[in-house]
């Protein structure tokens, strides 16, 4: 039976020295060609220094330089700089360090690119204050080029040192579009039912093991569900768990929603664990923790991660020992207290994380700005900083978006045209 710190061989051959990862969270810190600098190189630094040795994957390095989540994303195209990502690798020391890679889609703020792309354009703009602009459809030699640069990207982590690459197929980017019916409705071998909406994770999945050797670890983050009427549903997700692992994966990591539903963050009732037999701590908390019983009859022998709203180490324990899942995944968590993993491991209890929900929509602007500021702070080599109002973080990512998102187009442009 397994406790919070008992080890953890992956497939892939990586060890992991105890139970709990930190998750991915975008970091927005790159330069303005979307370059490493040294503001990772401290704030892995610190996540490592309180990691206690764990498992540390990164925020979404992007794989299509005119297509981003943030505006300072690193871009893992042709044009990286290895050497400065393989500094960002050694800033983590002895933590294993696998970088998340993604491609936003629709979820591409208009400063970014004014015009997004999706798997097919019916169901238009995202719909939060404005930000996104209305996606046309992705031609099939786009999705192959798309696909193709996962794998690109992933030979580039591996030159750089990272222990493996995290294909980002959940909370509404691109590859999640291509799984959900409600934004999938292509009918070529990219759409229609669940295998063909798959297609484009699954390629991506193997352009990556192509690109990299078979002690790489090749992990896939994938949503419980979509929390919308005709999206991805769990069944849905359930059968692409079996896919995965026919597909060989290293680690599966569980989440759900998306921008227009944000139950990444706890934000759609109902959520947590419905099942009272999963016991009084993940009932609380842990919103996806029965999807994580089912996925682990499709899994069974590939480790779970579980992330999202875990909070108490009484509820990671229940998690690990009769849950059905493998590693915890920390994520705001550890952007307000970087050495709450190593407090864990020594008993500490875990604590509630204060709400900074604003009223609306721009609540979910409020809450992730706030903790990427926090983020941007140990950037800076500074310590995260709890008095923080929510509306400063919320400004600061609207301001800071559209400055730098619209100054940086004709850059990026430039850059991709280059022979
Ligand atoms: C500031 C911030 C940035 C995030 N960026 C990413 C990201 O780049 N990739 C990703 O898969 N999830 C991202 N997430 C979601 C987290 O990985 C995690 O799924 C979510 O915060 C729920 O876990 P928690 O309750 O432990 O915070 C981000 C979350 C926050 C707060």
């Amino acid at each position: 039976m397994a406790d919070l710190d008992s080890p953890l061989t992956l497939p892939s051959g990586l060890v992991l020295p105890h139970r709990i990862a930190k998750a991915p969270m975008t970091e927005n810190l790159a330069d303005a060609d979307n370059q490493p600098t040294p503001a990772h190189e401290r704030l892995y630094a610190r996540w490592a220094r309180g990691a206690a040795g764990g498992l540390l994957i990164t925020g979404n390095l992007m794989v299509d330089r005119r297509y981003l989540e943030r505006s300072r994303n690193i871009v893992a195209d042709r044009h990286l700089d290895v050497v400065r990502l393989r500094r960002v690798r050694d800033a983590a020391a002895d933590s294993p360090l696998i970088a998340q890679l993604g491609h936003p889609g629709r979820q591409t703020n208009r400063f970014v690119a004014r015009r997004p792309v999706a798997p097919s354009a019916d169901a238009g703009a995202v719909r939060m204050m404005g930000l996104f602009g209305r996606p046309r459809t992705l031609s099939v030699s786009e999705i192959e080029a798309i696909v193709a640069g996962f794998g690109t990207a992933a030979r580039h982590c591996a030159d750089a040192g990272f222990d493996g690459v995290q294909v980002h197929a959940a909370h509404g980017y691109l590859l999640a579009q291509f799984l959900s019916p409600h934004v999938n409705r292509r009918t070529d071998r990219w759409g229609g039912d669940v295998r063909g909406r798959a297609t484009a994770l699954l390629d991506s999945v193997r352009a990556v093991r192509a690109a990299t050797s078979s002690s790489f670890t090749v992990a896939v983050k994938l949503n419980a569900s979509d929390f919308r009427h005709g999206g991805f549903t769990e069944d849905d997700a359930e059968q692409v768990v079996g896919m995965l692992v026919e597909e060989g994966v290293d680690l599966i990591e569980i989440s759900g929603g998306t921008y227009e539903s944000p139950a990444l963050f706890g934000e759609v009732d109902g959520l947590t664990d419905a099942d009272p037999s999963s016991g009084p701590a993940t009932h609380k908390e842990a919103y996806f923790a029965s999807f994580a019983r089912r996925a682990r009859t499709r899994a069974a022998g590939v480790p779970l991660m579980l992330t999202g709203g875990i909070r108490t180490r009484e509820a990671m324990v229940s998690l690990l020992a009769d849950g059905g899942v493998d590693v915890i995944g920390l994520g705001r968590p550890l952007a307000i207290d970087p050495d709450l993993t190593a407090k864990l491991l020594a008993g500490d209890p875990g604590r509630e994380l204060p709400r900074y929900t604003l009223p609306t929509v721009a609540g979910l602007a409020g809450e992730s700005e706030w903790y990427e500021t926090q983020i941007a702070r140990m950037g800076a080599g500074a310590e995260p900083d709890p008095g923080l109002h929510p509306v400063v973080a919320a400004a600061r990512f609207v301001g800071g978006e559209a400055v730098r998102g619209l100054g940086g187009q004709r850059r990026r442009a430039r850059l991709v045209a280059r022979p």
